[in-house]
C-alpha cells in the first residue's frame, strides 16, 4: 500500500486555503486524515473535502499533534506565532506568507525551477510570493538556456492577493460605483473599483514597496542567481484572481522569439499563447482557474542593437500557481 500522510491546512477559510483543499483533492494528494485550521471565529463550520464534510478547528499550539504535512495561509504573523509549535510536533510547514521567505535555513521553492531545495529544509519550506512564482516559472527556462542577466517587470495584480476580503472589496465597489452610491475603501488604500492602485504592500526607504522588492530578492534566491539585477512596479487591478506581468528580459547570449518559444512551449508549467493574428495572448480572464502560467506577446526588445533582448507578457492565476498548487506541489516532492 502506498503511504499516506495526515495533512494540516492553516487558514482554511481563506482564498487561499479554500484552493488547497480543493487541489489537494483534485491532485489526489495521498491524505490519510485532514485538519482544517482557522480563528475561532470559523470553529465548527464545515469545508467539503472530496465526498467528505469536515468540521474546521480552531488553530491552537496543540493542532499539530500527528501533523506530516501543514500548509499555512493565514498571514505571516500566524505563521511566526506558530512555526515552533509546528515544527516541534514534527510536522513540516509548508509556509505561504513571507515570514521566513528570506532566511538562509529555509527553502524558498518553485517545484519547475529548484525542487532539489527542499531537501535541506530544517521544518519549514517557504512558498514563495505569488508575482515571484509566476515570473520563475515562465523566466526559469529562458534563464537555464540563455542566462539572464537583468529583469524589468511590471505587475498587474489581481485583488485575490489581499485574500477574500479584497476580491469581496472589489465585487461591491464595482456595484456601488454603477449605482452612483458612496464607497468606502477598507481592504486597499484607494478605491479598486474602476482604478488601478501602484502600491502593494509598505513602501521602503528606496522608495520601491516591499512586494516589488520581494521580486528582486525572492527571484535571485530560488535561481540561485546571486548577481540577477532585476527593476519592478507592483500595480493592483481590478481582477479577481489572475496576476500578469510585462516582462522585459536581457540575457547573456542571443535569443530570439521563435528560441523562446520553443523552450517555453517544451517547459513544465507553462502554455505559449503566442498567436497575435488570431488575437491569442495570455490573458487573465483565461489564465483563471488553471494551473499553467499563459506566456505570450513574446519579441525582440527594439530598444536594443542586438539580440540578446524579449519582452513577453505572461498571466498566471494568482490563488493556484501563485499560492495552493505551488505548496501543494512542494508537499508532493516531500
Ligand atoms: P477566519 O476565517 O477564521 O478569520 P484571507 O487571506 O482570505 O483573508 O484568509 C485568512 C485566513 O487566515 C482565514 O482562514 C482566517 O480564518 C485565518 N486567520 C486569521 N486570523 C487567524 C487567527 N488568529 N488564528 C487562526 N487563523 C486565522
Amino acid at each position: 500500500m502506498s503511504q499516506s500522510y495526515n495533512v494540516a491546512v492553516v487558514g482554511a477559510t481563506g482564498a487561499v486555503g479554500i484552493e488547497m483543499i480543493e487541489t489537494l483533492a483534485k491532485r489526489n494528494f495521498p491524505v490519510k486524515n485532514l485538519r482544517l485550521l482557522a480563528s475561532a471565529r470559523s470553529a465548527g463550520k464545515k469545508l467539503a473535502f472530496k465526498d467528505e464534510e469536515i468540521a474546521v478547528e480552531e488553530l491552537t499550539h496543540d493542532s499539530f499533534k500527528g501533523v506530516d504535512i501543514a500548509l499555512f495561509s493565514a498571514g505571516g504573523d500566524i505563521s511566526k506565532e506558530y512555526a515552533p509549535s509546528c515544527v516541534k510536533a514534527g510536522a513540516v510547514m509548508i509556509d505561504n506568507s513571507s515570514a521566513f521567505r528570506m532566511d538562509d535555513k529555509v527553502p524558498l521553492v518553485v517545484p519547475e525551477a529548484n525542487p532539489e531545495d527542499v531537501k535541506w529544509h530544517q521544518g519549514i519550506i517557504a512558498n514563495p510570493n505569488c508575482s515571484t512564482i509566476i515570473m520563475i516559472v515562465a523566466v526559469y527556462p529562458l534563464h537555464k538556456a540563455k542566462g539572464l542577466k537583468r529583469l524589468v517587470a511590471a505587475t498587474y495584480q489581481a485583488t485575490s492577493g489581499a485574500g477574500a476580503k479584497g476580491m469581496e472589496e472589489m465585487l461591491v465597489q464595482s456595484r456601488q460605483l454603477l449605482d452612483n452610491e458612496p464607497i468606502h475603501p477598507r481592504v486597499f488604500a484607494h478605491r479598486i473599483g474602476f482604478n488601478l492602485i501602484p502600491h502593494i504592500d509598505v513602501f521602503l526607504d528606496n522608495m520601491y514597496t516591499k512586494e516589488e522588492m520581494k521580486m528582486v530578492n525572492e527571484g535571485r534566491k530560488i535561481m540561485h542567481h546571486p548577481n540577477l539585477k532585476v527593476s519592478c512596479t507592483c500595480v493592483r487591478v481590478p481582477i479577481m484572481r489572475a496576476h500578469s506581468e510585462a516582462l522585459n528580459m536581457e540575457f547573456d547570449q542571443e535569443i530570439t522569439p521563435e528560441e523562446a518559444r520553443a523552450i517555453l512551449s517544451l517547459a513544465p508549467g507553462v502554455t505559449v499563447v503566442d498567436d497575435p493574428a488570431n488575437k491569442r495572448y495570455p490573458m487573465p480572464a483565461d489564465a483563471s482557474g488553471m494551473y499553467d502560467v499563459l506566456a505570450g506577446r513574446i519579441r525582440q526588445d527594439v530598444s536594443r542593437d542586438d539580440k540578446r533582448g524579449l519582452d513577453m507578457f505572461i498571466s498566471g492565476d494568482q490563488l493556484l500557481k501563485g499560492a495552493a498548487l505551488n505548496a501543494v506541489q512542494i508537499a508532493e516532492l516531500l
